[in-house]
């Protein structure tokens, strides 16, 4: 976990995440990297104002929190809980329930709720950061790149999804121009990110823990790799919450995930594996009707395991998110934005999956994404 930091054998960058690393130390400016589930729009965590120039640049409601991302336990034990002391190990500010996932899952796509460090202390994290919540949300995260830049900057980086407010996430460089442009001073680009979808948030400090946000780890790994401790672990299913409503992950009840065009979800029902032709057909005159109804002038149709790309006919941008799980994470913002930005579609069909393994984040996006236009099939 505290392994030593890649050698970037480009001087280029080097000099370019120097710079960010400058920005991020002695600004409160934001920088945009790239992470292996999604870019981040990152700012000191320590800073009011750092915090502040993230949820305006993205335009985010600032009662939902950031999570923290550091690079190593040594520089959360040191940076976040001032501890310097000699018996301080690397897991001393972790709570046990946590050990087995931090230390098979970090670094990586996996965020862990931690008690916020007592206010005597000097290097406190920003009370905007937590969104005056009793805990804070941390990650390591696996990108060289992101990891570099936060030893470097040797700041502990607040650091939401660096897509404007509403739209769905960015997984590449370009993305985050095309919302961000003339908002940010910097993106470093580390091309396309790996895994695609966000971190799996976790609350290790209730009982029994909860899985507060499916992600880049499935709540199968959680299961299997928490150690008992886990076995009872709940997964917080609400999707789409009143603006009013308590809840425990505040990121919950905004709009999320949506492009301009309305999104309609079709939700395999039952067995998938063997679709009947009659079934089919109530599925195309349903999904018929509803692009009349819509006044769809351009449809895209984002087909995954079930159905054929060339299931809607006619005049249609089709696109396939893949065959694995895997493959559909890794494709599922990209797409949306792709028929979203470039063609200009204004209605997109998308075919869901189950809701297990990879399929439980796929689901959880694409169901706010669509919020609730949903055909069952
Ligand atoms: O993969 C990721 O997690 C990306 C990359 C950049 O690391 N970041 C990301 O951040 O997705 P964001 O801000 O878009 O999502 C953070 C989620 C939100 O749902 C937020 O409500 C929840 O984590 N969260 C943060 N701090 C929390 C806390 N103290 N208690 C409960 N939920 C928290
Ligand atoms: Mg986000």
């Amino acid at each position: 976990i505290d392994g030593s930091l890649p050698t970037f054998t480009c001087a280029e960058t080097e000099k370019n995440l120097l710079e960010a690393a400058g920005i991020i130390r002695d600004t409160s400016e934001t920088v945009a990297f790239p992470t292996e589930t999604v870019y981040g729009l990152g700012g000191s965590a320590l800073n009011d104002e750092s915090v502040k120039n993230i949820y305006k640049a993205k335009n985010r409601p600032s009662d939902n929190p950031l999570i923290t991302h550091i690079s190593s336990l040594s520089q959360l034990n040191r940076v976040i809980y001032s501890d310097i002391s000699d018996d301080c190990k690397p897991l001393s500010h972790v709570p046990e329930i946590y050990h087995p996932l931090v230390e098979k899952l970090w670094p990586g796509p996996l965020t862990i709720l931690l008690s916020i460090p007592d206010g005597s202390n000097r290097n406190t994290l920003s009370k905007l950061t937590t969104a005056n919540q009793p805990t804070f949300a941390c990650r390591i995260p696996a990108n060289p790149i992101a990891r570099a830049l936060i030893a470097l900057s040797d700041t502990p980086i607040a650091a939401p999804s660096a897509n404007a407010s509403t739209r769905p996430s960015p997984t590449t460089a370009e993305h985050v121009f095309h919302d961000l442009n003339g908002r940010i001073p910097l993106i470093l680009d580390g091309g396309k990110c790996s895994v695609g979808v966000e971190s799996t948030v976790v609350d290790g400090l209730v009982t029994p823990p909860m899985l507060l946000r499916p992600g880049g780890f499935t709540y199968e790994n959680i299961l299997n790799i928490g150690g008992p401790l886990w076995k009872e672990c709940l997964v917080e299913t609400k999707v789409n919450i009143k603006d009013d409503e308590k809840v425990k992950t505040p990121g919950m009840k905004y709009r999320h995930y949506s492009p301009k065009a309305k999104v309609i979800l079709l939700v395999p029902e039952g067995d998938s594996q063997i679709i009947s032709s009659e079934r089919l057909g109530r599925l195309k005159s349903l999904v018929d009707k509803e692009i009349i109804q819509q006044g769809a002038k351009k449809v895209a149709f984002l087909n995954s395991l079930h159905l054929n790309k060339h299931f809607i006919d006619g005049k249609c941008i089709h696109e396939s998110l893949g065959t694995t799980g895997k493959e559909i994470q890794a494709n599922l913002f990209a797409l949306l934005r792709k028929v979203d930005e470039e063609d200009n579609v204004d209605l997109i069909v998308v075919e869901g999956t189950e809701a297990n393994e990879e399929g439980l984040a796929i689901m959880n996006r694409l169901r706010k994404a669509a919020s609730n236009n949903i055909i069952n099939f």
